[in-house]
């Protein structure tokens, strides 16, 4: 079972969680990472299209990992979207690539898991905020799973970062059939 993270951080340098949680990934058996800022900067239009599709066509499984910056996905990530999923590719005519292939986020946020409820401050919750993105997965075909979300992500404790990247690694290696009940 082999699954791709594909890994974006706007902000390299002032990140700890998403830095933490790719570490973990990468030392993992047949998990490969590919971080967008690292391979391409904030170059929305410098993506190697070919490379990043077969990625994904070699993986059985692909992880979105990204920090939630103002309730939304991060802008290489969204450009990522915009490229490489490419119509005749992901969708339209014979664009079947990612079909039945499972998608699973695992978000960090800075905010409390109250916030990201009905009775919170946002009256939404954290799977109505990633609503977008689910959308694009069903677009092209793909199993959506339950977000994962690492909420109160600044100044979190580096032993309660720590179980929550054992939390991540489970997720991310489990077999497919129990990726969705957790
Ligand atoms: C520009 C910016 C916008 C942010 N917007 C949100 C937000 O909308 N919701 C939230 O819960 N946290 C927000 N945060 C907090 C980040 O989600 C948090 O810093 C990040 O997930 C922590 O991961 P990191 O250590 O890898 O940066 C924001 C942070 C930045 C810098």
């Amino acid at each position: 079972m082999k699954t791709l993270v594909v890994v974006s951080h706007p902000y390299p340098d002032q990140s700890t969680a998403i830095k933490a949680l790719q570490t973990a990934a990468a030392q993992c058996e047949e998990v490969s990472v590919r971080n967008l800022e690292q391979l391409y900067g904030a170059d929305i239009n410098a993506f190697d299209v070919e490379a990043e599709q077969g990625a994904a066509e070699a993986a059985d499984r692909i992880v979105f990992l990204f920090p939630i910056h103002w309730f939304n996905l991060t802008p290489m990530l969204k450009a990522y979207l915009n490229q490489v999923w490419s119509y005749g590719w992901a969708f339209g005519p014979n664009g079947n690539a990612l079909r039945g292939k499972p998608l699973q986020l695992v978000v960090t946020a800075g905010a409390t898991a109250h916030t990201y409820s009905a009775a919170g401050l946002i009256g939404s919750s954290m799977e109505e905020v990633l609503t977008p993105l689910q959308a694009s997965a069903l677009y092209v075909g793909m199993h959506y799973l339950p977000p994962l979300a690492f909420y109160e992500a600044m100044g979190r404790d580096a032993t309660t970062l720590e179980q929550f990247a054992e939390r991540f690694i489970t997720c991310i290696r489990s077999p497919l059939e129990n990726s969705a009940s957790r």
